[in-house]
């Protein structure tokens, strides 16, 4: 992949998805982020964090109104422009770095904390990118991991378009240039559909001590629905509704700790 300086039209499709997202309304994504991360690793202002793929800013720039310091690190030039512009009417400015997770230099042993949230599926090389992360993180320290789950019935990817993830990865990509024009395979297309045993077993290759996927990580307080609170309770007691729960969830979820 490579960084595009021109103006993308899956960006512009991106933000205006997003133009009503208040900061405050990311909120709870962002509480949902830290509550597991919490629970593995101490988050104060002393905590380095790094977040891949900020898209809008608002990771890093909630980060920063809590007294956080979260860098980040974005591939779009027009992304971090617009996250920068946002940002500045809070009277901020978030530290986003331009450049591609597969060959920018994020460092050995720097974060204490780095958020993967919905990038990976977009990074062409993502095995590097999760050799990467490794090192970048100081041993105890915690990847949070969300992407794409192949056979979950909607994809966030693709919306209108059920069992979207179930197509082969070259069906997938001609489908999304044929509806949404070349520009997708620059920035958007999703590379991968990813499976949480895959993962799981990248993770562990890639030398990660503890992973624990979404089962493992859920809050049963902070699980949204009945019937989520239900799969996650019936999860735990049996391995075959675990199987079934993961593999259709509607995405991947670890906490990966170094
Ligand atoms: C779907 S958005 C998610 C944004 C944010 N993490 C969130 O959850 O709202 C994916 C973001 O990752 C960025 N991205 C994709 N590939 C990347 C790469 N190889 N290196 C850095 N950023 C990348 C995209 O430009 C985009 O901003």
């Amino acid at each position: 992949m490579k960084i595009h300086q021109e103006e993308l039209a899956d960006v512009d499709r991106y933000l205006q998805n997003n133009a009503h997202w208040t900061l405050e309304a990311h909120r709870p994504h962002f509480d949902r982020y830290l509550r597991p991360i919490k629970q593995y690793v101490k988050v104060d202002p002393s905590t380095k964090m790094l977040e891949v793929g900020t898209g809008t800013g608002w990771f890093p720039t909630l980060c920063s109104m809590d007294g956080l310091q979260c860098r980040g690190l974005e591939i779009s030039p027009q992304l971090i422009e617009y996250a920068r512009k946002t940002a500045a009417e809070y009277g901020i400015e978030p530290d986003i770095h331009l450049g591609n997770l597969e060959d920018f230099d994020i460092g050995e042993c720097e974060y204490d904390v780095i958020v993967c949230s919905n990038v990976f599926e977009h990074v062409e090389y993502w095995r590097t990118g999760v050799a990467k992360i490794f090192r970048a993180l100081k041993p105890g320290g915690a990847m949070y991991f969300e992407s794409t789950n192949k056979f979950s019935f909607q994809s966030g990817e693709y919306d209108g378009f059920p069992l979207y993830g179930w197509l082969p990865d070259r069906m997938r990509y001609n489908l999304r240039t044929a509806v949404h024009g070349p520009d997708i395979m620059k920035l958007g297309i999703d590379f991968h559909q990813f499976t949480h045993g895959m993962l799981r077993k990248e993770f562990k290759k890639a030398g990660f001590s503890r992973i624990y996927d979404r089962v493992e990580i859920a809050a049963e307080e902070a699980v949204s629905s009945e019937l989520r609170r239900l799969a996650v309770r019936w999860s735990r007691k049996s391995p075959v509704i675990k199987a079934l729960a993961l593999t259709f969830a509607e995405a991947t979820r670890f906490i990966c700790i170094r």
